[in-house]
Order: C-alpha cells, then sequence, then structure tokens
C-alpha cells in the first residue's frame, strides 16, 4: 500500500474512533521509565501511550501517518494541559533520527523493515518498549495477514542486539481460558 492509500485508509478508520488505550507492556513496567528525558510514541494512533509518557514527566513526541488521529491527540493534549509533539509523519527506515530518544515505544504497529532504525534511533541505555499480536492468538483482535502477525520469539530476534529486560509471549501453553495470549510483550534496552 502507497503512502497516501495508507493515510486514507487510517484517517478512515480514525474518524469514528476515539478510544485508545496504554499498552500493558508500558503500563505494567513504568518503573522502568528514566525519571526524565525524550520519548517516541511511534505509529502513535491516538496517543494513549504518549499521553502515559508525557503524565510521567517525559518529553514526548507521537508521530503517526494518521493526520485525523494527530489532530484528536493534539486536541487531548491541550485537554490535559500536556506538552506532546504530535506530528503527522510517514514513518520509514531512512526518516527516524539517530541516538534521538531515551525511551520508544510501539504497541500494534509491526513493520520490520524498521527494526534496525528504531535501534539506531534510541540513545545509548536507551528503552524499546514494543507489544503487539502474534501469530498463535486465540482470539480474533488483530490484524489477519499473517505479515502483520509475530512468529513465536520474533521480537527477540529481531532486537537481538538489544539487552532483553522483559519478554513475555504465553502463547497456547497451559490453560487457555485464562492469561493474555494474544500478544507478545518487549522491553530491550541499547547498551
Ligand atoms: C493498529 S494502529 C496502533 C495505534 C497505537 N499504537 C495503539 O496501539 O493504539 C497502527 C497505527 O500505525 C499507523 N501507521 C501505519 N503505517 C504507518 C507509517 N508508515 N508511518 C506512520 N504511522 C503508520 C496507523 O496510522 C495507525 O495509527
Amino acid at each position: 500500500m502507497n503512502k497516501l492509500a495508507a493515510q486514507a485508509k487510517w484517517d478512515q478508520i480514525y474518524q469514528n474512533s476515539t478510544c485508545s488505550e496504554v499498552a500493558d507492556v508500558l503500563r505494567e513496567n513504568e518503573f522502568l521509565l528514566p525519571e526524565k528525558g525524550l520519548a517516541l510514541d511511534l505509529a502513535c494512533g491516538l496517543g494513549a501511550n504518549a499521553v502515559f509518557l508525557a503524565e510521567k514527566g517525559l518529553e514526548t513526541h507521537a508521530w503517526d501517518i494518521s493526520s485525523v488521529a494527530i489532530e484528536k491527540l493534539k486536541k487531548n493534549a491541550e485537554i490535559k494541559c500536556l506538552n506532546i509533539s504530535a506530528k503527522q509523519h510517514y514513518i520509514d527506515f531512512k526518516n527516524l533520527p539517530k541516538n534521538a530518544f531515551d525511551v520508544i515505544v510501539l504497541s500494534h504497529f509491526l513493520d520490520r523493515s524498521l527494526c534496525n532504525a528504531i535501534m539506531d534511533s534510541l540513545k545509548p541505555d536507551g528503552l524499546l518498549f514494543y507489544q503487539t499480536y502474534v501469530r498463535e492468538k486465540l482470539d480474533s483482535v488483530g490484524p489477519k495477514n499473517p505479515d502483520f502477525l509475530l512468529g513465536r520469539n520474533e521480537l527477540l530476534m529481531l532486537f537481538s542486539p538489544l539487552t532483553v529486560v522483559v519478554y513475555r509471549e504465553n502463547s497456547l501453553v497451559g490453560q487457555l481460558d485464562y492469561g493474555e495470549r494474544n500478544e507478545a510483550l518487549y522491553i530491550g534496552q541499547k547498551c
């Protein structure tokens, strides 16, 4: 899908959408965040992660291809008196700044061609918080196209130059009537 078609698709989705949730990987591990520094919510959508990061005192940037989502995030930030630099931005591996961020968060977005650029965009000691859907999921949530779903342990492989801080992928192990099964959660640190 080209850039314009992707923007049109996501703009359409966000026209009627107001709900965005903080990713578990961030909410459950907020104690790992630095007290200050520069954070980026990449492919932020309506920006619940960005709001969370800004509320924790981080100088927060939020980028997404959808101008509709970015406008909604800007309004939300204004209401909450949060200083979030939200920008409509088409992300590819050529336009991520190097050594720029102390924290990068990605949730429910997977473009494997960006992984090296994402790691390059972290400052030394910077943390990557990543959470998205796996192929072996129990429910019909998330994309259907397997290209946008993670294989087993895939985040560990994609970001192998980073030091693993947290990893959870419950997959289809044990009692399937409970437990979060649909997503992998990863935190890695650039050393
Ligand atoms: C499933 S949504 C996830 C949004 C948010 N991270 C969340 O978890 O609620 C995927 C997001 O990726 C954005 N996106 C897709 N391709 C993009 C690209 N090349 N550059 C920037 N944003 C992109 C879409 O606009 C959409 O907001």
